[in-house]
């Protein structure tokens, strides 16, 4: 059967205290509700249904660039009248799976194992917790068979006894699912139209209930504050260390991670605290990272080092340079193998080659810096006229000495030398010192160094 999910994402999280729908609000930098989007697409789905409504059209607005189909319910009615808006877009033999827009942990796996669960039936997935106060309880009777739901405000005392609970995540056929929506009652004590009334309805026609129970409860942990928030947030990014750890990275404290994209490794990379790894990230084997370098969108070749404090994004780096302390590395950067960038170094649209050394203090942009090249401390490209960019080219083995200018476009020809404190303004010839015209040195006879004023108590 094609399967069809139903992400419910209309309710309005009033605990959020927020401006903004909570199904916006970010895990790991995305919004909540497009996490569950991504599993959805994980299963196949056919059609990913999203049922919005609180906060209007900025949900789908915020995700337009998703193939999803969304459902306006103007009227938040219940859960079940929630479905109900997504059924007349869904065939009657397809099967429908409901999951909740702020309920973004629910793995694929479990969701696969859910549905082999359900044959001709009901599948139904729940979970046991110690405070199972605010969720719906599953009655059985007496030969463990699952009866109905019980909503916790309409339960009794001894209904509230029971710690298994309904996480709201089922699949049902769309043609059962549809006689039986049609038949919803909101007589509750909450005015509204439940879905899980469906499963009663399912036990009294005789169709099988099926019950998958999870282990982990954060699974199935909801947001509906911001404490909550913050706690899936650390429970994912435990997930996303683990899950490098399974792939042999070694982190100094994996509860000081954070990551927000995708990241690829190889072996024995190696992972200091508080670092980030955002975007689209791979990392070779031998990779080192250190304390508090931000990563995003980056490819970090075979034995890099990257020391502390190193902000490196939409950049390349060859196997084995050497990266920071303190370095910045900005879009369209691609370094060759053996570079060394060392503190305080700001390098953007630059592309530099093999066993090239810009160690101290220098801003390198729109350049091309050829092979075992070393530029001196304080070194700048002057790339911006105030109006236009210009490129810098470096060849090959040239010294650039320290406090140097190198006035765009300008090239500096393979093996020249550039005195320190030059500003250079036109294309250097290869192999030869250019110095650029600077001031005589003069000593001044008779000069004596200013003395400390003695201190008053005026
Ligand atoms: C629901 C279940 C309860 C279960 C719990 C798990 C029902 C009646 N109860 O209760 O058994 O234990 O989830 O968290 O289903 N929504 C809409 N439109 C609506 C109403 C809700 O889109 O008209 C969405 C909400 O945005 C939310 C989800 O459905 O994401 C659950 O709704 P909520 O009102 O929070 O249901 P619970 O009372 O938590
Ligand atoms: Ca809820």
């Amino acid at each position: 059967m094609k399967l069809n999910t139903v992400i419910l994402a209309a309710g309005q999280g009033t605990r959020m205290r927020s401006a903004h729908p909570k199904v916006l609000h970010r895990l790991a930098g995305r919004p909540l509700l497009e996490h569950v989007i991504d599993t959805a697409e994980q299963l196949h789905s056919e059609a990913v249904h999203v049922v919005y409504g609180h906060g209007g059209e900025t949900v789908p607005a915020a995700l337009a660039h998703r193939e999803v189909d969304w459902v306006l319910q103007a009227e938040q009615l219940g859960t079940g009248h929630a479905v109900m808006q997504a059924m007349p877009t869904i065939r009657d033999d397809a099967n429908v799976l409901v999951l909740y827009g702020d309920v973004p942990l629910i793995r694929a796996s479990t969701l696969t194992a859910l549905l082999e669960q359900q044959a001709d039936g009901v599948a139904l997935l729940t979970v046991e917790l110690d405070d199972p106060s605010g969720y719906g309880r599953i009655i059985r009777d007496d030969q463990d068979r699952v009866l109905r739901i019980v909503e916790h405000k309409d339960a009794s005392d001894r209904e509230r006894d029971i710690r298994e609970v309904n996480t709201g995540i089922l699949s049902v056929s769309a043609g059962r699912l549809r006689s039986w929506l049609a038949s919803l009652k909101n007589n509750n004590s909450q005015g509204e139209y439940y879905l899980t009334d469906i499963i009663g309805m399912a036990v009294s026609e005789g169709v099988t209930v099926r019950v998958h129970r999870i282990g982990d409860p954060m699974e199935a942990a909801g947001v509906n504050d911001r404490r909550q928030l913050a706690l899936l947030e650390r429970a994912y990014q435990r997930r996303c260390a683990d899950e490098l750890m399974t792939h042999g990275v070694t982190f100094a404290d994996p509860a000081r991670y954070d990551q927000r994209g995708r990241v690829s490794v190889g072996r024995d990379v190696s992972i200091d605290v508080n670092v980030i790894l955002e975007g689209n990230v791979e990392l070779a084997d031998n990779v080192n990272i250190g304390p508090n370098t931000l990563i995003r969108d980056s490819r970090i070749g075979e034995g890099v080092h990257i020391m502390a404090n190193c902000v490196i994004e939409d950049a390349v780096v060859g196997a084995h340079s050497r990266i920071g302390p303190y370095a910045r590395l900005r879009p369209e950067t691609e370094l060759a193998e053996h570079v060394h960038i060392g503190n305080f170094v700001e390098i953007k649209k630059s592309t530099v080659a093999t066993g090239s050394k810009i160690n101290h203090l220098s801003y390198v942009g729109d350049t091309t810096v050829g092979s075992h090249v070393n530029i001196g401390a304080g070194t700048i490209t002057c790339n911006y006229d105030g109006a236009n960019k210009h490129r810098t080219v470096i060849g090959d083995r040239a010294f650039i000495g320290s406090d140097t200018q190198l006035v765009a476009p300008v090239t500096v020809g393979d093996g020249a030398t550039i005195g320190a404190g030059s500003t250079i303004t036109r294309d250097t010839p290869p192999e030869q010192l250019t110095l650029s015209k600077r001031n005589a040195q003069i000593s001044v006879s008779g000069w004596t160094r200013p003395v400390k004023k003695p201190k008053t108590d005026a």
